[in-house]
């Protein structure tokens, strides 16, 4: 019998991470299945325990779902612990395992696919929601000389910085009293969504520094734009490379084998960001 996966989101019409999963099962000779399920805001549980008792192996979450499935689970990895949100889920024996691979993602496509090394650099991270949570301890993990969050809400940059502070050279800054220059930006605000820009001064980012768009499919966006205006000579991307790195991770822990990334994500980069 085919093996079970999906994603659950809402909403999910848009997700790569179908075609992304299906290109891996044919790249490794794997027999799954992999679905886009919408969940339902108010019965996530319920909608999780019914693919599970259907014989469904493993869950990629999305959003709004990642702090309830992390939440719901039995086993929770260290790094899902950390972020207090799970991106994947594994059911085993009846239990559910939490794992959340975003962070993994993001450090693999930007040091193994953009070749960007982050150890000794000065790294800024934008916002302080469930997006900067997964990412900050693997960023931690890097050994930046300094990492700094800043938030339009500070006392959520501050908690972020409470929490996680024990791991690394991590502290919290409000948006007015930034110094740059950084090596490396990286945008986890949901304001790219629209056409929104956190006010960010000229000269924040090196010139041949790395601006990084957590957000996928939305083209050069107000935090790409005001990136290529101020600092042409830096380098620029979205999270295409973050998604297809933490679905080969998501893809490696249910199945045992790491599938090869360059061809699905040459397929998904966005021209000329
Ligand atoms: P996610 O899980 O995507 O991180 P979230 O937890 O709602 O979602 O967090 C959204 C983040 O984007 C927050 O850091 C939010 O800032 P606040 O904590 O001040 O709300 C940030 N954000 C959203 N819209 C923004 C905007 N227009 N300008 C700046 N920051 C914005």
């Amino acid at each position: 019998m085919t093996d079970r996966y999906a994603v659950i989101g809402h909403p999910i019409a848009h997700s790569k991470s179908p075609w992304i999963h299906a290109r891996f099962a044919q790249e490794t000779g794997q027999d799954i299945a992999y679905e886009a399920l919408l969940g339902r805001l108010d019965a996530f549980e319920e909608d999780v325990r019914q693919f599970q008792a259907q014989g469904g192996l493993g869950l990629n979450v999305t959003l709004p779902f990642k702090e309830q499935a992390f939440a719901m689970a039995h086993e929770r990895s260290p790094r899902a612990e950390v972020a207090r949100a799970a991106n994947a889920l594994r059911f085993h024996q009846g239990r559910i395992w939490a794992e959340n691979f975003d962070g993994v993602g993001l450090v693999h496509d930007v040091q193994h696919n953009l070749g960007f090394a982050l150890e000794g650099k000065r790294i800024l991270v934008l916002g302080a929601g469930g997006a900067s949570r997964g990412i900050v301890a693997p960023l931690l993990q890097c050994r930046p000389c300094e990492l700094v969050v800043a938030n339009r809400t500070p006392a959520r940059a501050d908690e972020l910085v409470r929490d996680m502070a024990h791991l690394g050279p991590l502290a919290a800054c409000t948006w007015q009293a930034l110094r740059g220059p950084f090596d490396a930006i990286f945008n986890a605000t949901s304001a790219s969504l629209g056409a929104a820009l956190p006010p960010l001064a000229p000269g924040l980012l090196q010139a041949h520094g790395l601006a990084y768009d957590l957000m996928y499919g939305k083209g050069r966006t107000a935090f790409l734009q005001w990136a290529a205006d101020t600092t042409p000579e830096a380098r620029r991307a979205d999270g295409a490379g973050m998604l297809v790195e933490q679905a080969a991770e998501s893809f490696a822990w249910w199945r045992g084998i790491r599938p090869p990334t360059a061809a699905v994500l040459q397929a998904l980069r966005t021209p000329g960001l």
